[in-house]
């Protein structure tokens, strides 16, 4: 049978962790989604397009000021609990869980915004290490209740771009800026495609008939970091030779497909695949935006088909689950596309689903999956929602 566990936190679930935990009432509710990428993957390191959506999965930060300067952080889902000082606010290795917290922290005071002391309770059903972004959603909605607690004047982008810094220069992942983006400013019903160059972004409908599927292969994504950061070296060289040959080539975003295939001979192997799949990958993010805009899904999944192939043998990211996972979906009719999401190396596929083909898809892809991996997977059907959003009480 298909395994949809679902340990659902809410506005309610946080408030009652925070009463139980500090013995007062919350005074901000925030909360912040976690994402799916539809098709744009590994671009926004390289100036590129990408196109998520916000998911109904999200972190929930209950918070209320203390008028002292120190923090009190409760994590409700592994029990754990930290506490530090806002003027020497520092890494703590036996409490990494809270560097997403302590990293918005530094980066909102860095900008010369005024945190004051606070209590902070954090609940999320954004399953963690499955490639679905559930640390991007911690820093958003951290950043979000901050705003919100102290009256912080801080745009939705920038808020963003702050949290990416967290998780850089802080938590220590050299990730791009997608995940913090689509959580600040994801709209219901859309996909939002990003232009990570210029951060103009689009909120685009997600019309017909049809489901986001997320497969979980439940394969934490182990190898990911030395190997993210390998992919972002690759490109960086890619960038170097190829602007010897064209000048004013900045990113890989800077090169078009027809530019790439005159210099590609004179690049080394490896070099020449990452390359490619990045720059055929912003062509197809465009693409699959005009066919979206155009109601043609049967392209936009043709689209995810050949990201999905593209990642595998250009890129290198994919692991034999995850191309197992994506060739299970294919054998469902109603399913238009299939690929990983994320970055890889374990994680999750988002498949489009005609609505009338979903059930036959939980019904088909866990059990074949399960049978050629012997590892039970996790099938969430998953609607596009807002981004961050707080309340105060
Ligand atoms: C991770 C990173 C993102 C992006 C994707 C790959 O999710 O956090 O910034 O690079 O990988 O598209």
């Amino acid at each position: 049978m298909v395994s949809e566990s679902r340990a659902v936190a809410s506005a309610e679930s946080v408030t009652e962790a925070f009463r139980r935990e500090f013995g007062v009432e919350p005074q901000v509710l925030a909360r912040a989604p976690g994402r799916v990428n539809l098709i744009g993957e590994h671009t926004d390191y390289n100036d590129g397009f990408v196109f998520p959506v916000a998911i109904d999965r999200d972190v929930w930060v209950a918070a209320r000021a203390t008028g002292d300067t120190r923090a009190r952080l409760f994590a409700s889902n592994f029990r754990r609990r930290t506490e530090f000082p806002l003027d020497d606010v520092r890494h703590h290795p036996s409490e990494r869980w809270s560097h997403y917290e302590r990293g918005v922290v530094v980066m909102l005071q860095r900008e010369g915004h005024a945190v004051g002391g606070f209590l902070a309770a954090i609940d999320g059903d954004v399953p963690s290490g499955a490639g679905l972004s559930s640390s991007a959603a911690v820093e958003v909605a951290t950043g979000t209740a901050l705003k919100a607690l102290f009256g912080l004047e801080l745009e939705p982008v920038r808020l963003a771009q702050l949290c990416q810094r967290a998780e850089n220069e802080f938590v220590g992942v050299n990730s791009g800026i997608m995940d913090q983006f689509i959580s600040a400013l994801g709209r219901r019903e859309t996909a939002l495609m990003v232009d990570c160059r210029s951060l103009e972004y689009r909120h685009v409908p997600l019309a017909g008939d049809v489901q986001i599927v997320v497969a979980d292969t439940s394969v934490k994504r182990g190898l990911v970091d030395s190997e993210y950061n390998t992919r972002r070296a690759e490109c960086e060289e890619a960038v170097r030779l190829l602007g010897q040959r064209l000048p004013g080539v900045r990113a890989l975003r800077d090169v078009t497909l027809t530019q790439f295939e005159q210099c590609a001979g004179d690049l080394p192997d490896v070099v020449r695949r990452r390359a490619r799949h990045v720059i055929s990958e912003n062509e197809r993010v465009l693409a699959s935006v005009q066919a979206l805009e155009a109601g043609d899904l049967a392209t936009f999944g043709r689209l995810m088909d050949e990201s999905h192939a593209s990642l595998r043998d250009d890129y290198q990211v994919t692991v034999r689950q995850l191309d197992v996972m994506v060739e299970a979906a294919r054998t469902v009719p109603g399913v238009l596309g299939s690929r990983m999401t994320g970055a890889g190396f374990g994680g999750c596929t988002v498949s489009l689903v005609e609505t009338a083909a979903v059930d036959e898809f939980r019904r088909v892809v866990p059990d074949r999956y399960r049978r050629e991996t012997g590892i039970d997977p996790k099938v969430y059907v998953c609607r596009a929602v807002d981004g961050a959003s707080a309340t105060t009480l």
